[in-house]
């Protein structure tokens, strides 16, 4: 397959390749979704939404957002009490979230609301120049550029995130002969990507070795090291509260099973999926599932203790969602049957209510049990981390 898409992109591309003969696999997503200024997030084109790649949640409905915000009154007026009460959100996107919970907490609970001081960390310059636009009425939003410019054990509240994690560069593996493979890309003539194999290196096998993942004879995967880093440091910077991760993705036990031998990586461009990786480079979204085994592991390595693991239907049923549509079926008019529609969306099982999993882990908090995981799917290993 030819590498095609952003001509000044596949020029740094192609030029890091001669430098160094190959390139790993994580190395070429990592240009292709951060190069600055010119990766697929770093640079002004549309992504989420009608006009741009894929929808999220947060896009949908409010209602996301608002019961988002419930979960986090009842975190603070139960479980910590600190002032500031911070929420840090990690890739907010367009804003929307933000935007929703920012509404809610200010027109149902200003005490709250007064006492939040709202933390958005985001890597895409695009993004926040759209984020601070839309949130430029609320004065308590501020923007921080890595999670690593907080102090440690700093942050008093909730970290949460929306489809951060599947946004990652992902190392992609091999297994053949029993042997782990890391995938490195080179080019031919008429730029042609050919795929050369290189033994897995230390850091590889070691995260393979600590979640006891064995893999299939002859499977491609993904190994997500940058969210392995990621959930160690939000742990390390955390104080005292929780965290919320809500993505697509399974335990190991699920995520390596032979049923899944071309791994989860796929592309989204205009809203349609594919497989081709090197087509498009800069003007499509690459993403994987994410390996919620490790997000628990590491963490508990950086102080980060496991509360339990849903899926997004339970999760936002739990918080209110059945009151909000019976709420809107009394109104009985087209606006609120729309929104019902969409609500559908974000519980039904083919939609987002079962692909979606929502972790909560936490950190220095007695009887730390929350509303949004009263009641739990049936616990099977799809749902045991
Ligand atoms: C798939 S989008 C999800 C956006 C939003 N949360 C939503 O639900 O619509 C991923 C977002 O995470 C941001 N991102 C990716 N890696 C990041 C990192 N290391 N730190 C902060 N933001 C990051 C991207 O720029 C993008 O805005």
């Amino acid at each position: 397959m030819r590498l095609t898409g952003k001509k000044e992109l596949i020029k740094v591309i192609k030029d890091r390749i001669e430098k160094n003969g190959s390139i790993s696999f994580r190395d070429f997503m990592d240009m292709a979704l951060y190069y600055p200024e010119l990766g697929y997030y770093t640079s002004s084109k549309s992504k989420i939404g009608g006009y741009g790649d894929f929808f999220t949640a947060s896009e949908l409905d409010r209602a996301y957002g608002e019961l988002l915000a419930k979960q986090f009154v009842e975190i603070f007026e139960k479980k910590l009490t600190d002032k500031p009460f911070q929420i840090v959100e990690l890739g907010a996107g367009k804003g929307y979230l933000a935007y929703d919970i920012l509404n809610y907490l200010k027109e149902n609970h200003k005490n709250i609301f007064d006492n939040t001081e709202y933390i958005i960390i985001e890597k895409s310059p695009y993004h926040i120049d759209i984020q601070k636009d839309l949130l430029k009425d609320f004065k308590n939003v501020i923007w921080v550029q890595d999670i690593i410019d907080f102090e440690d054990n700093s942050i008093n509240g909730v970290i949460f995130s929306n489809e951060l994690f599947d946004s990652f560069p992902v190392h992609l593996i091999r297994k053949i002969d029993g042997k782990i493979y890391e995938v490195f890309i080179t080019l031919d003539k008429d730029d042609t990507v050919r795929e050369i194999l290189k033994e897995a290196n230390e850091d590889i096998l070691d995260y393979l070795k600590e979640l006891n993942i064995n893999l299939p004879e002859g499977m491609q995967t993904e190994i997500n090291l940058d969210a392995k880093d990621y959930i160690q440091k939000i742990g390390k910077k955390l104080n005292k509260g929780y965290v919320i991760t809500v993505d697509y993705g399974f335990p190991s036990a699920e995520l390596y099973k032979p049923y899944r031998m071309r791994g989860t990586l796929l592309c989204y461009h205009k809203h349609k999926y594919s497989e081709n990786f090197y087509e498009n480079v800069g003007l499509q979204d690459i993403t994987s599932h994410v390996n919620f085994s490790a997000l628990k592991y590491y963490g508990e390595l950086a102080g980060l203790k496991y509360l339990g693991f849903t899926d997004q239907a339970h999760f936002l049923i739990n918080l209110g969602l059945i009151d909000i549509l019976n709420e809107l079926q009394q109104r009985d008019d087209y606006e609120s049957y729309e929104r019902i529609n969409r609500l559908k969306t974000l519980v039904l099982p083919k939609g987002m209510g079962e692909k979606f999993k929502v972790l909560v882990q936490y950190k220095n908090i007695l009887n730390p049990n929350i509303k949004g995981l009263e009641l739990l799917p049936y616990q099977s290993e799809r749902y045991r981390l």
